[in-house]
């Protein structure tokens, strides 16, 4: 299920400059642009004149100009200049407007909140990644694009014993995996598995710490060895579509001594250990990963009752249950009738807008599953 109301990594920070960027998101376009104060905003991309591409145009006056007859939108979406017409200046009608949708910036990361709900109903951006700003860890972004379902690529992540099977650098460990410990909440899950340290020893001072918040579509995986530096391997899955997947993935090492889960003391990584750590994971890693997810059958993923799940694949059920759950009540896009307008409509994600103020809008919403979230705007649009 495509999820509405909840916050995804549109981009990395740094990389977005004076130019307007494309993204598409839960099968719509955005642009994302830089104001006048550098802030990032996030509008629909599709004008309301004629449906032109805005991305294609350019940043000015702090705001964005359409490519094909200039009209000037800001940053809230509004349209505040139409340079022809049969007045001069034209004074831009109400619904002359695109959605606009909540920005913030994290981890180096641009997030977009896709849905309507005001900021005191809104989750916060999870804090999944507390080392970040402390200044003691060696940092590394990698983006990859797959076209695997953003939900069957959390469920690898969150999977410990596909690691001994698919990736060369695991394969001679002990293949046992055990999970000793277990949290979980209606939108969070975290796993620690006692799996195998460097000497190939089990153990509860070794193994891997696997976490879900289903706020983001985060995956962090923490790996402690006894004399290695710990790994921090973060993964947001942004679904590009209901196919499509774009992933945005943070790995940290720590530059110094940190102590170990028995109280040990690790040693800190150098740049080149890390550095090392992000190529292999981008290079190798996570096309071992995609050989064999690709091949997955269904796409999306299954129905427990369709699959013989036992009790290490516990917190990928989680996972899904939990993206039921959260689409239940916040809504969940009907990615089939989305896809039957798209030749001939355009539907854009509902925004904080459309529940301020519901009517004067040029674009209706997604279609949204029967059942899922909203009644009200569902039946408006
Ligand atoms: S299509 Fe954008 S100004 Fe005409
Ligand atoms: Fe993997």
């Amino acid at each position: 299920m495509l999820l509405i109301n909840n916050w995804y990594v549109a981009g990395v920070a740094a990389e977005l400059g004076d130019d307007p960027e494309r993204v598409t998101m839960l099968g719509c376009d955005f642009v994302l642009f830089r104001d006048a104060d550098a802030r990032i905003h996030c509008l629909s991309d599709l004008c309301v004149h004629r449906g032109a591409s805005l991305s294609v145009g350019e940043c000015k006056n702090g705001g964005i100009m359409c490519p094909q007859h200039g009209w000037e939108f800001s940053g809230d979406g509004r349209c505040r200049l139409i340079p022809a017409g049969t007045k001069t200046p034209t004074e831009p009608p109400k619904r002359a407007r695109v959605p606009a949708y909540p920005v913030a910036e994290k981890y180096g990361l641009i997030f977009v909140f896709l849905g309507d709900l005001g900021e005191d109903a809104r989750p916060a951006v999870p804090d999944i990644m507390p080392e970040w700003d402390s200044g003691d860890w060696h940092k590394g972004v990698i983006t990859r694009r797959k076209d695997i379902n953003y939900l069957r690529m959390a469920e690898n992540y969150n999977d410990p014993c596909h690691v001994h099977y698919i990736h060369e650098f695991a394969k001679w460990l002990p293949k046992g995996v055990t999970i000793i410990d277990h949290e979980l909440t209606d939108r969070y899950v975290r796993a620690w598995h006692a799996a195998w340290d460097a000497q190939g020893n089990f153990g509860e001072s070794s193994g891997l710490m696997m976490e879900y918040d289903v706020i983001s579509c985060v995956s962090r995986n923490t790996n402690y060895q006894p004399e290695y530096p710990s790994q921090i391997v973060t993964a947001y899955v942004t679904p590009i579509d209901a196919r499509n997947t774009q992933i945005h993935m943070v790995i940290l090492m720590p530059k110094g001594e940190t102590t170990s889960l028995d109280g040990s003391t690790v040693r800190g990584a150098t740049a080149e250990e890390h550095e090392m750590m992000v190529n292999m994971t981008r290079d190798t890693v996570m096309d071992e990963d995609y050989a064999v997810l690709q091949t997955t059958r269904p796409r999306q993923a299954a129905s427990t009752t369709e699959e013989l799940l036992v009790d290490t694949d516990r917190t990928l059920v989680q996972v899904r249950q939990m993206t039921l759950d959260y689409g239940q009540k916040h809504g969940g896009i009907d990615t089939a009738a989305l896809s039957e307008l798209e030749d001939t409509h355009i539907r854009v994600i509902p925004c904080p807008g459309h529940k301020s103020d519901p009517k004067n809008w040029v674009h209706k919403t997604v279609p949204l599953l029967h059942g899922t979230g909203r009644g009200k705007l569902q039946a408006a649009s």
